[in-house]
């Protein structure tokens, strides 16, 4: 790969700030085009203990040095990956195949976490508690959980992971974190420019590995290791979940999603196509927060259909790094398949196919823009996350209607509606059962926000000032015979 910053391409463990490889490797594959990028070592059980042994005593001198301190390191840190944001981008969209343009936003995205949280960690007070006891004086102090095992998914390989451990780090904890099999490459850079940053070893620590189940098993039970921070599948989120509870760790949980989008009939319907549009294709519908089922009020139906048609029939599909696309492949032929899994179904069971509907021409792992009517609650992609280019449209009569249809799901992450009306716009935010919620607004996502879900969709927050709580103990202070 030409990087311009060649030492962005590492390919071993990254454990007390020492680039290791192991017997054995894996390889990371382009998903555009099939094509070997590179082999990585495979961490081992025996190395997952050896680093989470290196974040243990790390944490004995991390803990302990200023906020001041930590947040001048990720204010280097956040320097560095705004400075490598081609190379980085490169590599990203290499490796996951989202467009170039997407994935250099993905960087500034997932870069703003560091500096969110390096100008963060400075205000994380604790409290003076008026006393109900004359001679008492109570108070609370924030201190930092321990070491954080995270684990993180392929889809954003880079904004995912900064999104735990610039909090984690910010807060005094230390990291022993596993990357997706699929994208390890973006973590090692980031941890190429940890190190750079001035980031002391065993601060941060990086397995990438094949043996996701036994190194998720360590992780998880591991009596040094804390807390867990998880984003993936609700279904794999249930397991470390259970895992956990053996040594009773702190969990944050960002797990799957079936975001409704509920287009009114009072909506701006540019705005409404726009929205929707970025909500359901961005990096090629493989988000959380992707528009899985998209509700349009009977009368306002036909003109938007028609609108949302020539807007996704203009979406160009190929190769990440080419221009002007916006659709790049699928992350893997699992992904591919279960698309056409749940299309196959929808379609037996009476959706119609209005555009694309099968596999692109590009390349083995592309899939044409695609767009089905006539959806209903019977198919399985209403309660399936699609996670891949295809908007399934229902059709609604009634504002009670449509709220019970979309809160019909054990899901509950992200939701979106489009309303001019205010009235209603305050009693739908209010009745969806989700923990984020677009108004007139595809794309929600900020550091500056809290991003998390309720109900079978986890629970914790990420990013905003609630972030960096989660990696910190509330520890209450009893002063007597004052
Ligand atoms: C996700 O898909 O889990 C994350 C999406 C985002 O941060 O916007």
């Amino acid at each position: 790969m030409n990087l311009q910053n060649q030492s962005l391409l590492q390919t071993g463990l990254f454990i007390d700030n020492n680039w290791l490889t192991t017997g054995s490797e894996f390889p990371v594959l382009n998903p555009a085009t099939g094509e070997l990028i590179t082999k990585v070592s495979d961490a081992s059980e025996a190395d997952c203990y050896t680093a989470v042994e290196a974040a243990s005593a790390a944490f004995k001198t991390w803990s302990a040095t200023t906020a001041k301190e930590r947040s001048s390191v990720l204010k280097k840190w956040f320097n560095l990956i705004i400075q490598n944001t081609s190379d980085l981008a490169l590599l990203l969209t290499t490796e996951q195949g989202k467009p170039l343009a997407e994935a250099k936003g993905e960087i500034q995205y997932g870069a703003s976490f560091i500096e969110w949280n390096a100008e963060e960690c400075r205000r994380t007070y604790g409290e003076v508690i008026p006393t109900p006891a004359g001679n008492k004086r109570l108070l609370t102090i924030k201190q930092p959980i321990g070491v954080v095992a995270a684990i993180t998914p392929w889809n954003f390989p880079v904004a995912m992971i900064t999104r735990k451990i610039a909090p984690a780090i910010a807060a005094g904890c230390t990291v022993v974190l596993k990357p997706a099999e699929d994208t390890p490459l973006s973590a090692l850079a980031l941890a190429q420019l940890a190190k750079e940053a001035g980031l002391p070893a065993g601060v941060l620590n990086v397995l990438p590995t094949s043996k996701s189940s036994v190194i998720g098993k360590i992780l998880t039970t591991h009596p040094d290791i804390k807390k867990l921070s998880f984003t993936g599948s609700t279904e794999v989120g249930k397991i470390l979940m259970e895992q956990c509870s053996s040594t009773v760790k702190r969990l944050s949980l960002e797990l799957g999603g079936n975001a409704p989008v509920i287009i009114f009939d009072d909506a701006d319907i540019n705005v409404a196509v726009e929205g929707t549009l970025a909500s359901k294709y961005r990096n090629a519908g493989q988000t959380c927060v992707c528009a899985n089922r998209i509700y349009v009020q009977r009368n306002i139906y036909p003109l938007f259909i028609e609108k949302y048609q020539s807007a996704v029939a203009a979406l160009k599909v190929g190769n990440g790094t080419d221009n002007d696309v916006k659709i790049g492949p699928l992350i893997n032929e699992e992904g591919l398949n279960k698309v056409k899994r749940l299309l196959f179904d929808a379609t037996e069971k009476g959706a119609e196919i209005l555009l694309g509907g099968k596999s692109h021409f590009a390349g083995e792992l592309f899939f044409e823009p695609t767009i089905i009517t006539n959806c209903s609650t019977e198919m399985r992609l209403s309660k399936e996350e699609i996670f891949g280019p295809v908007s399934s449209v229902f059709i609604f009569d009634t504002e009670e209607e449509v709220i019970g249809m979309a809160n019909a799901t054990e899901y509950g992450l992200a939701a979106y509606f489009f309303s001019q009306n205010i009235n209603r716009i305050w009693s739908v935010a209010e009745q969806l059962e989700y923990g984020m919620i677009g108004i007139n607004e595809g794309l929600i996502s900020h550091a500056e926000a809290p991003f998390g879900g309720v109900k079978e969709s986890g629970f914790g927050k990420e990013g905003s000032f609630y972030g960096i709580e989660e990696y910190l103990e509330t520890k209450y202070l009893c002063f007597g015979n004052i």
